[in-house]
């Protein structure tokens, strides 16, 4: 999920004594502790969450979450097969696949 130049915007420094887990992002594996929200594993993998699904000019603009908090809507994710994920408040779980590519609708 990360090149080179990208680093996660999240940093662990505590509880890492928990399992690890593996998910799916965009196809890649990636690990993270059980108990990690999905937008900690994201954000941990990497620098964004998704891509703006509504960015004019075909320009597709990353986010990675507002409020952190369940409000402001701005991490969904969407899951393989179909669905989608507020990441902030929905939990990883093993085998969990997601695509960050944006325009599909919840
Ligand atoms: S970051 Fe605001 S709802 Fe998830």
């Amino acid at each position: 999920m990360s090149t080179e130049s990208e680093r996660g915007q999240f940093q662990r420094l505590s509880e890492t004594g928990r399992p690890q887990i593996t998910i799916h992002v965009d196809g890649e594996p990636v690990t993270a502790l059980a108990g990690d929200t999905v937008m900690t594993a994201l954000l941990l993998a990497g620098a964004r969450l998704r891509e703006f699904e509504f960015g004019g000019g075909g320009r597709r603009d990353a986010r990675a979450g507002f409020c952190l908090m369940g409000a402001c809507q701005d991490c969904w994710v969407n899951v393989e097969g179909g669905g989608s994920l507020r990441a902030c408040t929905s939990y990883v779980s093993e085998g969990l696949r997601l695509t960050t590519g944006g325009g599909e609708a919840r």
